[in-house]
């Protein structure tokens, strides 16, 4: 998928997207060349790569480390980098510097958590051809206010918030709409109410999409296990192994052996 009007044909064509995080150059090679759709340069960078708690501590510094190395490697697929905690709510110069630092360090469109006090500022961006990608549900980057990633929509009057905002991202020009950790049949509720595509993180089967953080996918954390997330591989144990038995050669002189030497 190479831009991102792709996204709307996807799904008015019925065919499901695929996004994956990324926040590196030899990660991003590997994806580029398989079947995935599209890539975010997630805020939870912050977490997966710097060990943070929760994705508050992702600056706009970060982002754009992170952006910039991937996009040496993603060649073929849209780039979205997230606006990470409080980058896009220091009034719209500031917002507009801290886009301008993400495209300049390779991305083609920005995700931006929400929709208190950024539906204006979402509107401005996209009329100033910026394309944007929306996000509900569990925002991780409102973890104090929900105590913690916990599941979000699962009464009534929170769902009908959430599939209200889902309609206002929308008119706002968002080109889709991230929905995280709500029950699936609220997304797909909000995926048949909206023109736009739905990609779900713990949301279900009945998105528009999926997406999953790659090392999550890659089973590289063995203490995360959540119910949303199925593994593609034991990476830990894998590499874990790999590193032992390069351990277990030097030390018994296996490696390097004449092959190895010059
Ligand atoms: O930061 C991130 O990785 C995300 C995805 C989980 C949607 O926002």
């Amino acid at each position: 998928m190479k831009t991102i009007d792709n996204f709307l044909t996807y799904k008015e064509e019925n065919k499901k997207i695929t996004m994956i995080t990324c926040y590196d150059y030899w990660s991003a090679q590997i994806i580029d060349k398989s079947n995935i759709d599209a890539v975010l340069v997630g805020d939870s960078t912050a977490m997966v790569m710097h060990g943070f708690e929760n994705t508050i501590n992702a600056d706009i510094e970060m982002m754009a480390f992170h952006t910039a190395a991937v996009s040496k490697g993603i060649k073929q697929k849209v780039l979205i980098t997230d606006l990470p905690f409080l980058s896009h709510l220091k009034g719209r110069n500031r917002l507009v510097d801290n886009v301008d630092k993400i495209f300049k360090a390779g991305a083609g469109a920005v995700k931006i958590e929400g929709t208190q006090n950024t539906l204006e500022d979402i509107g401005y961006l996209v009329k100033s051809g910026i394309p944007v990608m929306g996000h509900l549900g569990m925002t991780p980057q409102s973890y104090h206010q929900f105590g913690g990633f916990k599941l979000q929509g699962n009464d009534d009057v929170k769902s009908n918030i959430i599939s209200d905002e889902a309609k206002k991202l929308e008119d706002a020009g968002c080109f889709a709409i991230v929905l995280e950790m709500i029950p699936s049949e609220l997304a797909k509720k909000i995926t048949a109410s909206i023109k736009i595509p739905t990609i779900g993180i713990g949301a279900g089967k009945y998105t528009s999409g999926q997406i999953l953080v790659l090392q999550d996918l890659l089973g590289m954390n063995e203490t995360f296990n959540p119910k949303f997330l199925k593994k593609y591989m034991d990476g830990f144990k894998l590499i874990e192994n790999a590193l032992n038995n390069y351990d277990k050669d030097v030390k018994e002189s296996v490696f390097p052996s004449e092959n190895e030497s010059y």
